[in-house]
């Protein structure tokens, strides 16, 4: 919109009424001679004024949005070393150390009393070989007692255990023995001695006819030969049941049944040399 122009014409009459009041017009002509001529026209532009003075700091701006994060900083310098710290409290007990080096071998003793330790040494390390013969032999006296017999070539024990003619087969085999098989008169004598002396009035032997009846045959399956020292009257088996032999503690061989249950003697053939 066109400004009105009455307003440019109001503000050039102001202007000019205000050069002549001050006198201040360019050709700083007397206001009168201006006056005069009645002209209201607007002058020539003037020069450019001189430049103003620096204006006074202006007021602080709005605070702004805050900025996005910055990168990380670089990794600074070691910084100088701090001060002292305080003194901290007393702390545990060490671990024992290490043992140190055996120190050097002192000086020779003054000599002593007499003592001849090895001998000593000697008599207890014998003392120890008696005590284990000792032992050995205690041993070999308890078997004694409890009833190792032997001849030249054999050991005859009686199994204080009743058992069946089988079991006490199986029972001698395992203690690697095999039932007594009493083949001449001395064999025969040592074992009846043993079983008298036990106190004891019957005993199984290694003696059979299980295979073929009537035909005795020894643990090992050896046949009867020359020696046999049946009691009187027997073998007897008019049933047919009385399989397996007995020896009574006078030495005397009794047919008797398998199935029943008695002590036996076992015999260990002695090593050969
Ligand atoms: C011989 O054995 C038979 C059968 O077991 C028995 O009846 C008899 O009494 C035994 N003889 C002796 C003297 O023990």
């Amino acid at each position: 919109m066109k400004k009105p122009l009455w307003k440019d014409e109001t503000f050039l009459l102001l202007f000019l009424v205000l050069v002549q009041a001050f006198g201040l017009d360019d050709d700083n002509r007397p206001a009168t001679e201006v006056c005069s001529t009645h002209t209201i026209l607007p002058g020539p532009k003037g020069d450019q004024g001189e430049k103003g003075d620096q204006g006074e700091m202006g007021k602080h701006g709005k605070v702004g949005p805050t900025g996005s994060k910055g990168e990380k900083g670089a990794v600074g310098d070691i910084g100088d070393q701090g001060m002292m710290g305080k003194i901290g409290p007393i702390g545990k007990k060490g671990d024992k150390g290490v043992k140190g080096l055996s120190g050097i071998s002192g000086g020779k003793g003054k000599a002593g009393a007499v003592c001849d330790c090895g001998k000593y040494r000697k008599v207890v390390g014998q003392l120890d070989i008696n005590i284990a013969r000792l032992k050995s032999s205690i041993q070999f006296v308890k078997n004694v007692l409890a009833g190792i017999r032997e001849t030249e070539e054999k050991y005859y024990y009686i199994v204080q255990e009743e058992k069946s003619y089988k079991d006490a087969v199986i029972d001698c085999r395992i203690r690697d023995g095999i039932l007594a098989m009493p083949k001449d008169e001395a064999a025969n004598a040592v074992i009846s001695d043993y079983v008298s002396k036990s106190g004891l009035f019957r005993v199984f032997i290694g003696l059979s006819d299980t295979e073929k009846e009537g035909q005795f045959m020894y643990a090992d399956r050896s046949p009867l030969q020359d020696y046999s020292n049946w009691k009187e009257g027997e073998p007897q088996d008019p049933s047919g049941h009385e399989d397996c032999v007995e020896m009574l503690s006078t030495g005397k061989w009794n047919d008797t049944e398998c199935h029943l249950t008695m002590f036996f003697v076992c015999e260990f053939p002695k090593k050969r040399k």
